[in-house]
């Protein structure tokens, strides 16, 4: 689908369930007594990837849309899976479900598509190994196919060396397994999705700081979760809705956590109209609609502490900073090169295309906004949140705006041209 030119954008939409949050909610469902009920539920390939895995050992589960129920079977109620489970694109199923792999009495084999067979496992490796897990990869490169599971854990007070939500939610997880206190410790504090809905279903954990910690061996009960929509699909509509002239969006029923909501922080540092309307709590999550209309913007510095909680939305703010006056200098964010695609490479490759100046840096990016951006062919390297940055891109720039593929938006966000589409033809 072709992107032109907006003249304008109005109107109120509801983005899809968050994908952190609908992950878990499976995951957990999975391994606590009685059932777990999801309504808003990410209807997206990464979900159904997790879906897949758990029903592969196992778990009844069905789905009807946003709408999921979760028969589960307790902390052991697991089976053997007969087939090598598959994670397709998914960096969060993959590094979640090995966690609670690592605590089952088999081993499975972790398997998905060429950009998850590229992604580092070694940073969910050392620390289960250090707990006694059996996990290998086939390869030997640190990445998948994964092998993993079979033995008894202990416990572990893990320094973890990246701020990765993944990577501490994995070392929870198997702490469930373990008979102690697990704990881990980030650089700087990431998304805490996992100890605030483990919390809900009556595991003891707990955050203090940059640690979070786990008892082992409790009895989890199965919840109903309303899964609020995801900031990190919300944003695309955030930066359409302050780069596009006589724009006014309303994005309703927004996560609004702090450990995600950094693009908010961002998008008023760069003066842009947006507001919070409405905020509740759901779930045990903190929720809002957002408001944002046509602005001026100016460049600003996107570092340190802030880079967790916005690190899926730094695709559409470089695209936020290239319709913005001056400079805006992206650092600390290395975490980019590997994740579904190299994001500094790839974002750069594509915003050069456009007409943008813009430098890759080591851990970032500098760009240098204000002048015009011009269609050109968006090269995904199949990464929704690539091929979603740029088709916002593509309403401010000159001419038109085409994509190598469209579909991998379906990893996260399906609707997402419809979405754009209606608000641009109104
Ligand atoms: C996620 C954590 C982040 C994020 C990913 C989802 C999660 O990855 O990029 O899209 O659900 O825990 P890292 O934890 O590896 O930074």
């Amino acid at each position: 689908m072709p992107i032109n030119k907006a003249k304008s954008l109005k109107g109120e939409i509801k983005v899809p369930g968050d994908k952190s949050i609908s992950h878990r909610g499976v995951m957990f469902g999975a391994i606590s007594e009685d059932i777990t009920e999801l309504t808003g539920f990410l209807d997206g390939a990464d979900c159904r990837s997790t879906i897949g895995c758990f029903k592969a050992m196992g778990i009844d589960i069905t789905q009807e849309h946003d709408h999921v129920v979760i028969h589960g079977k307790g902390l052991h109620g697991l089976s053997e899976p007969q087939q090598v489970l598959d994670v397709g694109n998914s960096g969060t199923t993959t590094r979640l479900i090995s966690g609670i792999l690592a605590g089952q009495p088999f081993v499975s084999t972790l398997n998905g598509d060429e950009s998850i067979q590229k992604r580092p496992m070694g940073r969910i490796i050392t620390p289960l190994t250090q707990m006694g897990a059996y996990i290998r990869s086939l390869k030997n490169n640190n990445c998948a196919p994964l092998e993993v599971g079979g033995v008894p854990l202990a416990p572990l007070r893990y320094d973890s060396p990246v701020a990765s939500a993944q990577v501490k939610s994995c070392v929870l997880l198997a702490g469930l397994y373990a008979d102690g206190i697990t704990s881990v410790t980030e650089p700087v504090v990431s998304r805490n999705h996992t100890e605030l809905m483990l919390s809900g279903f009556g595991a003891n954990i707990k955050s203090e700081g940059l640690t979070a910690t786990v008892v082992g061996g409790p009895k989890l009960v199965g919840q109903k979760i309303e899964v609020p929509g995801d900031i990190s699909s919300a944003a695309f509509f955030i930066v359409a809705g302050l780069i596009c002239p006589n724009a006014d969006l309303l994005i309703k029923n927004v996560n609004t956590n702090p450990t995600r909501a950094g693009i908010i922080k961002v998008a008023q540092d760069m003066g842009g109209n947006i507001e919070l309307l409405n905020e509740r709590v759901v779930s045990g999550e903190p929720v809002a609609d957002i408001h944002v209309t046509t602005s001026e913007l100016h460049g600003c510095e996107i570092s340190g502490d802030i880079i967790p909680t916005l690190i899926d939305e730094l695709p559409v703010i470089a695209v936020m900073a290239a319709c913005a006056s001056g400079t805006t200098v992206i650092k600390d964010a290395s975490e980019l090169k590997v994740k579904e695609s190299d994001r500094i490479a790839t974002v750069t490759e594509n915003l050069t295309n456009m007409g943008c100046d813009i430098t890759p840096t080591e851990d970032g990016m500098i760009i240098s906004g204000g002048m015009p951006l011009k269609g050109t062919l968006i090269k995904t390297y199949l990464d929704h949140r690539i091929a979603m940055a740029f088709a916002i891109a593509g309403l401010v720039a000159d001419g038109e705006t085409t994509f190598d593929n469209e579909d991998c938006c379906c990893i996260s966000y399906p609707d997402f041209f419809k979405t754009l589409n209606n608000l641009t033809n109104q």
